[in-house]
Protein backbone atom coordinates (compact mmCIF):
# COMPACT_ATOMS: atom_id res chain seq x y z
CA UNK A 1 0.00 0.00 0.00
CA UNK A 2 1.46 3.39 -1.12
CA UNK A 3 1.23 6.65 1.23
CA UNK A 4 0.13 9.84 0.44
CA UNK A 5 2.47 13.18 0.91
CA UNK A 6 2.17 16.58 -0.13
CA UNK A 7 4.76 18.73 -2.46
CA UNK A 8 7.94 19.70 -1.33
CA UNK A 9 7.60 23.12 -0.78
CA UNK A 10 3.77 22.42 -0.69
CA UNK A 11 1.78 23.51 -3.20
CA UNK A 12 -2.62 24.00 -3.47
CA UNK A 13 -2.07 21.01 -6.33
CA UNK A 14 -0.03 17.64 -6.20
CA UNK A 15 1.45 15.28 -4.20
CA UNK A 16 3.64 12.42 -3.64
CA UNK A 17 2.65 9.12 -4.19
CA UNK A 18 5.00 6.72 -2.74
CA UNK A 19 5.45 3.16 -2.51
CA UNK A 20 2.56 2.03 -4.88
CA UNK A 21 3.01 -1.62 -6.55
CA UNK A 22 0.74 -3.45 -8.69
CA UNK A 23 -1.16 -4.58 -5.87
CA UNK A 24 -2.54 -1.51 -5.73
CA UNK A 25 -4.23 -1.07 -9.34
CA UNK A 26 -6.09 -4.75 -9.59
CA UNK A 27 -9.67 -3.72 -7.82
CA UNK A 28 -12.08 -1.02 -9.46
CA UNK A 29 -12.24 0.57 -5.90
CA UNK A 30 -8.43 0.89 -6.13
CA UNK A 31 -7.97 2.29 -9.43
CA UNK A 32 -11.03 5.17 -8.55
CA UNK A 33 -9.18 5.65 -5.34
CA UNK A 34 -6.29 6.92 -7.63
CA UNK A 35 -8.14 8.51 -10.27
CA UNK A 36 -10.15 10.92 -7.42
CA UNK A 37 -6.93 11.43 -5.85
CA UNK A 38 -5.69 12.67 -9.66
CA UNK A 39 -8.93 14.62 -10.45
CA UNK A 40 -8.24 16.53 -6.61
CA UNK A 41 -4.68 17.09 -6.85
CA UNK A 42 -3.95 17.62 -10.73
CA UNK A 43 -0.02 16.17 -10.69
CA UNK A 44 0.87 13.16 -8.99
CA UNK A 45 4.80 12.24 -8.27
CA UNK A 46 5.02 8.66 -8.01
CA UNK A 47 8.46 7.55 -5.73
CA UNK A 48 9.68 4.66 -4.20
CA UNK A 49 7.45 2.42 -6.79
CA UNK A 50 7.95 -1.46 -6.25
CA UNK A 51 9.46 -3.20 -8.94
CA UNK A 52 9.04 -0.49 -11.55
CA UNK A 53 8.93 -1.97 -15.20
CA UNK A 54 8.19 -0.31 -18.44
CA UNK A 55 5.01 -2.51 -18.41
CA UNK A 56 3.72 -1.19 -14.86
CA UNK A 57 4.45 2.60 -16.17
CA UNK A 58 1.72 1.69 -19.06
CA UNK A 59 -0.64 -0.44 -16.74
CA UNK A 60 -0.65 2.46 -14.23
CA UNK A 61 -1.15 4.79 -16.70
CA UNK A 62 -4.34 2.81 -18.18
CA UNK A 63 -5.84 3.30 -14.24
CA UNK A 64 -6.10 6.93 -15.48
CA UNK A 65 -7.79 6.36 -19.08
CA UNK A 66 -7.63 5.27 -22.24
CA UNK A 67 -3.50 5.95 -23.95
CA UNK A 68 -2.79 7.09 -27.30
CA UNK A 69 -0.36 4.37 -29.65
CA UNK A 70 2.40 5.77 -31.22
CA UNK A 71 3.36 4.59 -35.12
CA UNK A 72 6.93 5.41 -34.38
CA UNK A 73 8.72 1.84 -33.85
CA UNK A 74 12.05 3.85 -33.40
CA UNK A 75 9.97 5.90 -30.36
CA UNK A 76 8.68 3.06 -28.72
CA UNK A 77 10.03 1.56 -25.43
CA UNK A 78 10.47 -2.18 -25.72
CA UNK A 79 7.86 -2.55 -28.99
CA UNK A 80 5.42 -1.00 -26.30
CA UNK A 81 2.91 1.46 -28.70
CA UNK A 82 1.66 3.25 -25.89
CA UNK A 83 5.11 3.96 -24.63
CA UNK A 84 7.69 6.22 -26.35
CA UNK A 85 11.52 7.87 -25.41
CA UNK A 86 12.62 11.22 -26.26
CA UNK A 87 16.20 12.81 -25.45
CA UNK A 88 17.57 16.07 -25.45
CA UNK A 89 18.09 16.73 -28.55
CA UNK A 90 19.45 20.56 -30.23
CA UNK A 91 18.97 19.06 -33.51
CA UNK A 92 15.71 18.13 -33.18
CA UNK A 93 14.50 19.88 -30.70
CA UNK A 94 16.23 23.58 -31.28
CA UNK A 95 18.52 25.54 -29.00
CA UNK A 96 17.21 28.01 -26.43
CA UNK A 97 19.09 30.91 -24.42
CA UNK A 98 17.55 31.09 -21.29
CA UNK A 99 18.84 33.76 -18.59
CA UNK A 100 22.00 33.53 -20.08
CA UNK A 101 22.28 29.77 -21.16
CA UNK A 102 22.34 27.90 -23.83
CA UNK A 103 20.13 24.73 -23.40
CA UNK A 104 18.65 22.10 -25.29
CA UNK A 105 15.30 20.40 -24.71
CA UNK A 106 14.24 23.30 -23.42
CA UNK A 107 10.15 24.37 -23.56
CA UNK A 108 8.57 27.33 -21.64
CA UNK A 109 5.36 26.88 -19.76
CA UNK A 110 2.65 25.13 -22.27
CA UNK A 111 -0.17 22.84 -22.23
CA UNK A 112 0.65 20.00 -25.10
CA UNK A 113 -1.66 20.25 -28.09
CA UNK A 114 -3.20 23.54 -27.58
CA UNK A 115 -3.07 24.29 -31.25
CA UNK A 116 -5.36 21.71 -32.09
CA UNK A 117 -9.22 21.37 -30.52
CA UNK A 118 -8.84 18.15 -29.27
CA UNK A 119 -5.51 17.58 -26.68
CA UNK A 120 -4.56 15.15 -24.43
CA UNK A 121 -5.49 15.07 -20.77
CA UNK A 122 -2.38 13.80 -19.38
CA UNK A 123 0.87 11.79 -19.34
CA UNK A 124 3.02 9.85 -17.02
CA UNK A 125 6.56 10.54 -17.60
CA UNK A 126 9.67 8.71 -16.27
CA UNK A 127 13.42 9.83 -16.83
CA UNK A 128 15.56 6.73 -17.26
CA UNK A 129 18.87 9.29 -17.70
CA UNK A 130 19.51 11.74 -15.31
CA UNK A 131 21.91 14.46 -16.67
CA UNK A 132 24.36 16.19 -14.83
CA UNK A 133 22.74 19.57 -14.49
CA UNK A 134 19.09 20.80 -15.47
CA UNK A 135 16.91 18.37 -16.66
CA UNK A 136 13.73 19.73 -14.26
CA UNK A 137 9.90 19.94 -14.95
CA UNK A 138 7.54 23.00 -13.91
CA UNK A 139 4.34 22.52 -13.08
CA UNK A 140 1.56 25.24 -12.50
CA UNK A 141 -2.05 24.53 -12.06
CA UNK A 142 -5.17 26.26 -13.84
CA UNK A 143 -7.49 25.31 -10.67
CA UNK A 144 -4.99 27.26 -8.37
CA UNK A 145 -4.51 29.99 -10.76
CA UNK A 146 -8.05 30.51 -11.18
CA UNK A 147 -8.84 30.22 -7.36
CA UNK A 148 -6.36 32.50 -6.10
CA UNK A 149 -7.39 35.29 -8.78
CA UNK A 150 -8.01 38.95 -8.51
CA UNK A 151 -12.01 39.61 -8.76
CA UNK A 152 -10.98 42.22 -11.16
CA UNK A 153 -8.93 39.55 -13.31
CA UNK A 154 -11.49 36.84 -12.98
CA UNK A 155 -14.32 39.54 -14.46
CA UNK A 156 -11.92 40.43 -17.27
CA UNK A 157 -11.40 37.13 -18.88
CA UNK A 158 -14.49 35.47 -18.49
CA UNK A 159 -15.97 34.95 -21.61
CA UNK A 160 -12.92 35.49 -23.66
CA UNK A 161 -11.38 32.87 -25.55
CA UNK A 162 -7.47 32.83 -26.85
CA UNK A 163 -6.65 31.83 -30.27
CA UNK A 164 -3.34 29.75 -30.16
CA UNK A 165 -1.82 27.97 -33.27
CA UNK A 166 1.75 26.24 -33.93
CA UNK A 167 3.77 28.54 -36.23
CA UNK A 168 7.78 28.39 -36.96
CA UNK A 169 8.63 31.47 -34.82
CA UNK A 170 8.54 31.25 -30.92
CA UNK A 171 8.59 34.75 -30.94
CA UNK A 172 4.44 35.63 -32.08
CA UNK A 173 3.71 33.36 -28.61
CA UNK A 174 3.18 35.26 -25.06
CA UNK A 175 5.42 34.15 -23.14
CA UNK A 176 6.18 34.44 -19.12
CA UNK A 177 8.33 37.72 -18.78
CA UNK A 178 10.06 36.73 -16.02
CA UNK A 179 13.01 34.91 -17.31
CA UNK A 180 14.81 35.58 -20.42
CA UNK A 181 13.97 33.53 -23.63
CA UNK A 182 15.82 33.40 -26.42
CA UNK A 183 15.46 31.06 -29.86
CA UNK A 184 19.13 30.10 -30.74
CA UNK A 185 17.80 27.99 -33.30
CA UNK A 186 14.60 26.07 -34.42
CA UNK A 187 14.60 22.49 -34.26
CA UNK A 188 14.11 20.13 -37.28
CA UNK A 189 10.47 19.36 -35.47
CA UNK A 190 9.26 23.01 -37.22
CA UNK A 191 10.55 21.79 -40.67
CA UNK A 192 6.97 20.05 -40.84
CA UNK A 193 4.73 23.16 -39.88
CA UNK A 194 7.40 25.70 -42.24
CA UNK A 195 6.81 23.12 -45.39
CA UNK A 196 2.76 22.43 -44.58
CA UNK A 197 1.14 25.47 -42.37
CA UNK A 198 -2.51 24.51 -44.39
CA UNK A 199 -2.02 21.47 -41.52
CA UNK A 200 -1.60 24.13 -38.84
CA UNK A 201 -4.72 26.48 -38.85
CA UNK A 202 -5.50 28.02 -35.58
CA UNK A 203 -7.45 26.93 -32.74
CA UNK A 204 -9.86 28.73 -30.07
CA UNK A 205 -10.04 28.22 -26.05
CA UNK A 206 -11.82 29.46 -23.42
CA UNK A 207 -9.78 31.17 -21.07
CA UNK A 208 -12.24 29.62 -17.94
CA UNK A 209 -13.07 26.19 -18.23
CA UNK A 210 -15.10 23.26 -15.95
CA UNK A 211 -13.20 20.27 -14.55
CA UNK A 212 -15.81 17.33 -15.59
CA UNK A 213 -14.90 15.24 -12.53
CA UNK A 214 -15.13 17.99 -9.85
CA UNK A 215 -17.13 20.81 -11.08
CA UNK A 216 -13.86 22.98 -10.84
CA UNK A 217 -13.14 26.32 -13.08
CA UNK A 218 -9.79 26.11 -14.07
CA UNK A 219 -7.44 29.33 -16.02
CA UNK A 220 -7.01 27.63 -19.31
CA UNK A 221 -4.05 29.85 -20.76
CA UNK A 222 -0.88 28.28 -22.89
CA UNK A 223 1.52 31.25 -22.89
CA UNK A 224 3.63 28.95 -25.55
CA UNK A 225 1.39 28.71 -28.55
CA UNK A 226 -1.34 31.90 -27.35
CA UNK A 227 -1.58 34.82 -30.32
CA UNK A 228 -4.24 36.61 -29.73
CA UNK A 229 -7.92 37.12 -27.41
CA UNK A 230 -10.68 37.46 -29.89
CA UNK A 231 -12.45 40.65 -29.78
CA UNK A 232 -9.80 42.51 -28.16
CA UNK A 233 -7.34 45.01 -29.87
CA UNK A 234 -3.73 43.88 -30.23
CA UNK A 235 -2.38 46.33 -27.61
CA UNK A 236 -5.37 45.30 -25.12
CA UNK A 237 -4.76 41.54 -25.81
CA UNK A 238 -0.89 41.85 -25.69
CA UNK A 239 -1.67 43.37 -22.20
CA UNK A 240 -3.84 40.47 -20.88
CA UNK A 241 -2.06 37.54 -22.29
CA UNK A 242 1.36 38.96 -20.63
CA UNK A 243 -0.60 39.58 -17.29
CA UNK A 244 -2.30 36.34 -17.20
CA UNK A 245 1.55 34.61 -18.51
CA UNK A 246 3.51 36.29 -15.73
CA UNK A 247 0.45 36.08 -13.14
CA UNK A 248 -0.01 31.90 -14.00
CA UNK A 249 3.69 31.04 -14.43
CA UNK A 250 4.88 32.93 -11.29
CA UNK A 251 8.00 30.90 -9.92
CA UNK A 252 6.43 31.12 -6.21
CA UNK A 253 3.22 28.92 -7.30
CA UNK A 254 5.26 26.40 -9.48
CA UNK A 255 6.44 23.10 -8.50
CA UNK A 256 9.65 22.50 -10.66
CA UNK A 257 10.21 19.22 -10.23
CA UNK A 258 13.76 17.54 -9.32
CA UNK A 259 14.18 13.94 -10.96
CA UNK A 260 15.47 11.13 -9.26
CA UNK A 261 15.91 7.89 -11.05
CA UNK A 262 12.72 5.95 -10.46
CA UNK A 263 10.35 9.01 -10.64
CA UNK A 264 7.13 9.02 -12.17
CA UNK A 265 5.25 11.60 -12.57
CA UNK A 266 1.25 11.98 -13.71
CA UNK A 267 -0.16 15.40 -14.59
CA UNK A 268 -3.56 16.76 -16.06
CA UNK A 269 -2.84 18.38 -19.23
CA UNK A 270 -5.89 20.13 -19.39
CA UNK A 271 -5.93 22.07 -15.84
CA UNK A 272 -2.63 22.68 -15.55
CA UNK A 273 0.68 23.76 -17.24
CA UNK A 274 4.18 22.05 -17.53
CA UNK A 275 7.75 23.66 -18.67
CA UNK A 276 10.85 21.63 -20.31
CA UNK A 277 12.92 23.16 -18.01
CA UNK A 278 16.14 21.40 -20.32
CA UNK A 279 19.80 21.01 -20.01
CA UNK A 280 22.99 22.73 -21.44
CA UNK A 281 23.45 21.98 -24.52
CA UNK A 282 25.79 18.56 -25.00
CA UNK A 283 24.05 17.17 -21.49
CA UNK A 284 22.49 13.81 -22.28
CA UNK A 285 18.76 13.04 -20.27
CA UNK A 286 16.45 10.33 -21.69
CA UNK A 287 12.61 9.93 -20.31
CA UNK A 288 9.83 7.61 -21.40
CA UNK A 289 6.32 8.10 -21.42
CA UNK A 290 2.96 7.50 -21.94
CA UNK A 291 -0.23 9.99 -22.96
CA UNK A 292 -3.86 9.78 -21.80
CA UNK A 293 -6.53 10.65 -24.68
CA UNK A 294 -9.05 13.36 -23.76
CA UNK A 295 -12.40 12.14 -23.69
CA UNK A 296 -13.62 15.16 -25.67
CA UNK A 297 -12.65 18.72 -27.24
CA UNK A 298 -12.62 21.85 -25.12
CA UNK A 299 -11.50 24.03 -28.08
CA UNK A 300 -12.30 24.50 -31.38
CA UNK A 301 -10.70 24.81 -34.41
CA UNK A 302 -11.28 28.14 -36.35
CA UNK A 303 -9.76 26.55 -39.63
CA UNK A 304 -10.09 23.98 -42.00
CA UNK A 305 -7.73 20.64 -42.90
CA UNK A 306 -5.63 21.08 -39.58
CA UNK A 307 -4.91 17.41 -38.00
CA UNK A 308 -6.69 15.76 -35.44
CA UNK A 309 -7.16 12.22 -32.93
CA UNK A 310 -9.30 10.38 -34.59
CA UNK A 311 -12.38 8.70 -32.78
CA UNK A 312 -11.17 6.53 -30.47
CA UNK A 313 -8.26 8.71 -29.83
CA UNK A 314 -5.78 5.69 -30.16
CA UNK A 315 -3.34 5.16 -33.15
CA UNK A 316 -3.40 8.10 -34.48
CA UNK A 317 -0.19 9.80 -34.30
CA UNK A 318 0.65 9.00 -37.78
CA UNK A 319 4.09 8.70 -39.01
CA UNK A 320 3.84 12.49 -41.07
CA UNK A 321 3.00 14.28 -37.50
CA UNK A 322 5.58 12.23 -35.66
CA UNK A 323 8.17 15.14 -35.44
CA UNK A 324 5.29 17.42 -34.46
CA UNK A 325 6.14 18.93 -31.23
CA UNK A 326 3.52 18.73 -28.45
FE1 LIG B 1 4.92 19.37 -23.43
Amino acid sequence: MYTIEPLSPPRNFGAIVRGISAADIETPEQRKQLRDLWADRGLLVFKDTQNLTTEFHVALSRVFGDLQRYHQENMLVDGHPELISFRADGERDGVYEVDGELRSGFFPFHSDFRWMDHPNRGGVLRIVQLPEKGGDTGFVDGVDAYESMPEDLKRRIEGREVVYQMMTDDRAFKFERWRKMRTIRLGSTRDHIRDNPEKYPPAAYPLVITLPETGRKFLSYSPYFALSVIGLSPEESDALLFELADYYTDPKRAYFHKWELGDMVLWDNWRMLHSAEGVPLGEEREGQRTTIAGAYPIGRMLGEGGWKFEQPLQANLDEENSTVPA
